[in-house]
């Protein structure tokens, strides 16, 4: 197993008879979502999930996992997912994937939010390898840009994979990737980007992780005990 690999079988074992589960996107979510469905196999565990992604969607169906529609709860038991970057506050960077507005509501609304990483995502701060990515509603992405660049932040609005349109998140957002100076904060970060008008969701996710699982050339290590 590698590292992503371990930490998502760990975090499989939290998984209990009657949980709704919710399910993270990317590497290391997908493989929390195949040794779920290994659990649900060999010990018949009985579980429903919830995706942030039709991506996960698809792969939990096609692994024989109950996939649930958001619309029909009010709060869910766990929320298992990856980060882009870590720091030693719990503070993340998600989002890479496009799929931010489901992942901070799934994460909100979980008793418990893991985050599963190997130690490549590992930052002092927010922002120190990533550029932050920050969902906007189409009409106001060029007001929002100007705000956010009157606190120093650079940088524009993402385009698509053949760079000939503008980048549609599964929300149907337009999404600014934006750098911002060292100075801000992991909290003022934050509270500028939820205080700003147009931004529909964004990519930093503070105060909200309930534990992180690290893993490094095959051991665990647990953040926020
Ligand atoms: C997607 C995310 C992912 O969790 C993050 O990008 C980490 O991905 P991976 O597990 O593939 O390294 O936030 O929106």
């Amino acid at each position: 197993m590698n590292d992503k690999e371990l930490v998502a079988f760990e975090a499989a074992k939290l998984a209990k008879n009657g949980m709704v589960i919710g399910l993270g996107t990317g590497s290391t979510a997908n493989y929390f979502i195949e040794h779920l469905a290994k659990r649900q196999v060999e010990e018949g565990l009985s579980i429903s999930t919830v995706a942030s992604s039709t991506v996960s969607a698809i792969k939990a169906h096609s692994y024989g996992l109950k996939v649930v529609s958001i619309a029909e709860l009010k709060r869910i038991d766990l929320y298992v997912d990856g980060a882009d970057e870590i720091t030693p506050n719990l503070s993340l960077l998600k989002g890479r994937g496009q799929d931010l507005v489901m992942e901070k509501l799934l994460a909100k609304a979980a008793d418990q939010f893991i985050v599963v990483a190997d130690k490549s995502k590992l930052v002092s701060r927010i922002g120190e390898k990533f550029i932050i990515p920050i969902e906007v509603i189409p009409g106001a992405w060029q007001m929002v840009k100007h705000q956010l660049e009157q606190h120093g932040a650079e940088g524009d609005i993402r385009l698509n994979a053949g760079q000939d349109n503008v980048a549609i998140s599964a929300y149907g957002s337009y999404i600014l990737d934006m750098r911002f100076p060292a100075k801000i904060n992991d909290a003022a970060l934050n509270t500028l980007l939820n205080n700003t008008p147009g931004i529909v969701e964004h990519g930093v996710f503070y105060g909200i992780a309930s534990q992180v699982l690290i893993a490094d050339n095959g051991n665990i290590e647990v953040m926020g005990v």
